[in-house]
């Protein structure tokens, strides 16, 4: 009881006599209620802090109002007869291929650092576990990622307030991190088609925390939310006006006007990053038309690299690109990227999480990928259709068996080189992986690539006249 009033003290930020005021209330109510048992009902009513600290007793139009307005919110999160189940009950859960959510627009309290969300419900009990993390087809990307416990319960088996939210929670895992084009397609973009229209009134509250992930994308957390995102202890038990478990996701790098909640666009998404870190160039012709074209080429220093990386940025430098590597210092550094993809004119790279940076280029900028041997699925899904969403210009460079590494290795008739399809189909997506994604680098054909570069000055010319 008096613990959850520290908090509404600490959160509303009162004026000093407003906290003085409070603070006798709150003894008077401590007062009241010794000798009483702390009865369940009087907790539930406690989950809605009063900003002012006049009264602890809303008026019950007042905390439905809330729950009104909460469950619109909510409700463009789902559509037919999970709406109506959030509407009636305030409750629901969706299931896809890739994603599953649950939306409480009643009052939850979280316990277990966030692994456990206690749900009021109308006398039946019974639980169930939502994974949150948008990559629920993926079983190996999903080991690491804890089940959320969401009970139903009683008012007489939940457990008592430690502290009080006046917002609702948003959970979500970040236990699969390190790879941009993954954090984006699962956590960025999901995070923004499910939180972007409560006008930062919610408190991020993250599972298998990862506190360095956190602090790279505070640029953008802090803009989707006035609140810090909350590391949960295990002890306490924190009590929210409402959560959701899970969120919504739509495709790689991907946003679908279509696709629920209605009417958001890549471009919308694109200007919120740029809002987010302060860029201002939206589009290639607000460039700085003296200086050279610039060319951002990542600089892969592992797998699928350029063995010849050099010569391909003297070509670059020959053909007139002013080029900038981006390696990996570089690309953990997301204001920096954002600022730099943010004023250039061309992103070059072989397939892989670099490239998701073209989320920062402007629009009219053009992304060059590299496609490697046996990668051309993933190649065109993973970022030739997100930029063309972008309003980016799009060129590949599909490089030949002998670029590969691998053809020395295993030699022309190889089915490895000859014939990458029939690898998957014969041993499935890890042998793919280890030999396509994880295992070969490139020694690309300068003469060949030439053209390439050729063409993507001709792109960027155009754009600048
Ligand atoms: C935490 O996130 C950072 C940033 O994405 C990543 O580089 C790092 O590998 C992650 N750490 C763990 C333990 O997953
Ligand atoms: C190469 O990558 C590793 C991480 O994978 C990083 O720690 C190291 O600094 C990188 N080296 C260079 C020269 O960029």
């Amino acid at each position: 009881m008096c613990s959850s009033l520290t908090i509404m003290w600490k959160e509303s930020k009162l004026p000093v006599l407003g906290v003085v005021a409070c603070l006798l209330i709150g003894v008077l109510l401590c007062i009241a209620l010794l000798g009483s048992k702390d009865s369940p009902f009087l907790s539930w009513g406690n989950q809605f802090p009063n900003r002012w600290g006049d009264n602890d007793a809303r008026e019950v139009d007042e905390v439905n109002e809330e729950r009104d307005a909460l469950k619109n919110l909510l409700g463009r999160l789902v559509t037919g007869e999970e709406r109506n189940q959030l509407q009636s009950g305030g409750f629901t859960c969706h299931f896809d291929q890739h994603f599953e959510t649950c939306l409480s627009a009643n009052p939850v309290r979280i316990s277990n650092g966030g692994l456990t969300v206690h749900v009021l419900s109308d006398g039946s009990k019974f639980e169930r576990s939502i994974r949150p993390y948008a990559r629920r087809d993926d079983e190996r990307m999903m080991k690491p990622v804890t089940p959320v416990q969401i009970l139903h319960g009683d008012a007489a088996n939940l457990p008592p307030c430690d502290f009080v939210h006046s917002t609702p929670a948003v959970i979500f895992s970040t236990a699969v991190t390190g790879n941009a084009f993954h954090e984006f397609s699962e956590i960025i973009i999901p995070l923004f088609l499910t939180c972007r229209h409560f006008r930062s009134q919610l408190k991020f509250v993250t599972t298998d925390r990862n506190a360095s992930w956190i602090q790279k994308y505070s640029g953008i957390l802090n803009r989707l939310s006035d609140y810090e995102a909350l590391n949960l202890d295990h002890g306490s038990v924190h009590c929210f006006r409402g959560a959701v478990v899970g969120l919504r996701y739509h495709d790689n790098l991907a946003l679908n006007p279509s696709d629920v909640p209605a009417g958001y666009i890549m471009h919308e998404f694109r200007q919120f990053l740029r809002e987010s870190y302060g860029v201002k160039i939206k589009n290639v012709h607000e460039i700085e038309k003296l200086q050279k074209p610039v060319l951002i080429l990542i600089s892969r220093n592992h797998t699928r690299k350029f063995l010849n990386e050099d010569a391909l940025v003297e070509q670059a430098q020959e053909l007139g690109f002013q080029v900038v590597r981006a390696g990996y210092d570089t690309v953990s550094n997301l204001e920096l990227l954002a600022k730099m993809c943010g004023s250039c004119n061309i992103l070059v790279g072989v397939h892989g999480a670099g490239l998701s940076n073209e989320i920062f280029l402007p629009d009219g900028a053009v992304v060059l990928q590299v496609v490697p041997l046996g990668l051309d699925w993933a190649s065109t899904y993973y970022f030739a259709v997100p930029a063309i969403a972008m309003d980016l210009h799009y060129l590949e460079y599909k490089t030949e068996t002998k670029e590969s590494s691998l053809f020395e290795v295993y030699g022309p008739d190889d089915p490895v080189i000859a014939d990458p399809a029939s690898i998957y189909a014969a041993k499935g997506y890890e042998a793919v992986r280890a030999l396509y994604v994880d295992g070969q680098n490139l020694k690309i054909n300068l003469d060949r690539f030439k053209y390439t570069l050729e063409e993507a000055m001709r792109l960027v010319r155009r754009s600048l006249s």
